[in-house]
């Protein structure tokens, strides 16, 4: 998977990439990182990609042609349209569903703004998906496209160590995860659930299905809509208080 990123701070989106799980996947080569200075495009001496709003109003606007050019670039080097997400908390909410559709793209532009916003014309020529992270303003698209770089990555084969570990974990099925537990068995007087230590695989798989059904209808009640519960499961939600 090809990730390129349009950006006015590219040391900010490799900093924060190259290290740990993404980090990894780049030297296996199974994703790779083309951070892409806008200012590079800015036709002008000084460097400037940004001016004054028609109409008025605080601030600066990343202006069209720069951005336009770097992109063009992008997809000449690509030789066909590539897919180009927009960060902006005017977008579709991102989400795991969305992370795995994006994940079957061989590659992916993301655009970042900074100041007041993109002058909405080369919005209109190249961006293909307007996504945010959450309903609350960042000062650009850099974190949250980095935040879409690493849930899609671990989507990737071979990027998590554990084939199957992206298969288990919160959201799947759109249940969250069960608690996990590690060394000592008792740590401050807290012992480990005594499943745990049974060795007897079908019951753990039990206990982990009832402990992610019961975190969920307690902590996040709006995925259960779209998860599939079996009767029992529902009978055993109809007696809990999911204020615990
Ligand atoms: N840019 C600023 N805030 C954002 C958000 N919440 N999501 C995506 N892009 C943004």
């Amino acid at each position: 998977m090809k990730f390129h990123v349009l950006t006015l701070f590219p040391e900010m989106v490799n900093n924060g990439l190259h290290t740990s799980i993404t980090g990894r996947a780049m030297e296996k080569e199974l994703i790779s990182l083309n951070t892409v200075n806008i200012r590079d495009f800015a036709g002008n001496k000084h460097g400037k990609v940004d001016d004054y709003p028609y109409g008025g109003g605080a601030g600066m606007v990343m202006q069209a042609e720069p951005i336009y050019q770097a992109h063009k670039m992008l997809e000449n080097q690509a030789g066909h349209p590539l897919r180009t997400v927009y960060l902006t908390p005017q977008g579709k909410t991102f989400n795991q569903d969305m992370a795995k559709e994006l994940a079957k793209e061989e590659e992916l532009v993301f655009l970042c703004g900074h100041y007041e916003g993109v002058d909405e014309r080369v919005l209109e020529e190249i961006v293909t998906d307007h996504v945010s992270i959450g309903d609350y303003v960042l000062t650009g698209g850099e974190l949250p496209a980095m935040v879409m770089i690493d849930t899609i990555s671990r989507l990737v084969e071979g990027v998590l160590n554990n084939e199957n570990s992206a298969e288990f974990e919160s959201f799947h099925d759109s249940l969250l995860e069960y608690p996990q537990y590690s060394r000592p068995e008792i740590w401050r007087e807290k012992a480990v659930p005594p499943v745990l230590l049974s060795g007897h695989h079908a019951n753990v798989e039990k206990w982990r299905r009832e402990q992610s059904v019961l975190r969920t209808a307690r902590w996040r009640p709006d995925l259960l809509e779209k998860a599939d519960l079996t009767k029992k499961e529902k009978e055993m939600l109809k007696g809990e208080d999911k204020n615990v």
